[in-house]
């Protein structure tokens, strides 16, 4: 795993932006897979303004979001689907037909997962996918514990990602308890990876990331096992990192 620490927050997004934009860059058909969260969150305004910029252009790219919540509707501002309109569709020319993110009606989600593998491997697969990192360890939704699954999925919350996540809601007994994430071969899949972390809550998580050691206690430890991933954290973020 490539490491490279920067100072600031908006160091960290600009270095996000640069690397996207030199894949969306290298092609004339490429697949980006879409974290949200707070951390990407300057790095789609980055990318927004090099956009407005005439630097970039989002014509040809295809994405697939990492996961969304189970049971919230696109419409709901907490949704993933709300997130990434806010922040970047609505802003950049990706073409409508060519945005994807994982969703499904009640009762519908083993139908909805596979058809979701099958798009991201008839687009050809994902040429970048951006990840960001919970503080538990958790990639997409994929949840610390004994078994990770590969292929996209439901998943139950864990309680550390329910309290984490309750930030963003009125009141605790709101925030969704499942969610559908892409698994881990979904992820590893990924011919490049590109995985952001910032701040002092991230320190833990990232130490074990990068530790050499994997376990499925910290699901962003299998990264270190993906021949083409980037991590790139501020200094918080890397501060228990022994190459920090
Ligand atoms: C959520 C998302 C993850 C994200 C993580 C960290 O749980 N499912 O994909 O990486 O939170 O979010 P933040 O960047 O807000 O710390």
């Amino acid at each position: 795993m490539d490491i490279i620490i920067v100072e600031t927050y908006d160091e960290l997004s600009a270095k996000a932006a640069e690397i996207v934009t030199s894949a969306v860059k290298q092609a004339d058909r490429v697949v980006l897979g879409l974290p949200t969260g707070s951390t990407p969150e300057g790095m789609y305004a980055r990318l927004v303004e090099m956009y407005r910029e005439k630097m970039v252009d989002f014509r040809h790219v295809t994405t697939f979001n990492l996961d969304e919540y189970y049971g919230l509707s696109t419409d709901h501002p907490q949704s993933y689907h709300y997130y990434m309109r806010y922040n970047f569709f609505d802003h950049v020319n990706v073409p409508g037909e060519q945005i994807n993110l994982p969703r499904c009606g009640e009762g519908e989600a083993a139908k909805a997962c596979r058809e979701y593998e099958q798009k991201i491997a008839g687009a050809g697969g994902i040429d970048l996918q951006v990840l960001g990192v919970g503080v538990n360890g958790h990639i997409g939704f994929n949840e610390p514990g004994e078994y990770l699954r590969g292929e996209t999925h439901l998943v139950d919350l864990s309680a550390d990602t329910i309290e984490a996540n309750s930030r963003f809601f009125t009141r605790l007994e709101e925030v969704p308890r499942q969610a559908l994430t892409m698994g881990v071969a979904s992820i590893m899949r990924a011919r490049k990876i590109l995985l952001l972390a910032a701040g002092k809550s991230k320190a833990e998580a990232i130490k074990k990331t990068v530790s050499g050691l994997i376990t499925t206690k910290t699901p962003a430890s299998l990264l270190q096992l993906h021949r083409d991933c980037i991590l790139v954290a501020d200094k918080e973020a890397a501060a228990l990192c022994s190459k920090a």
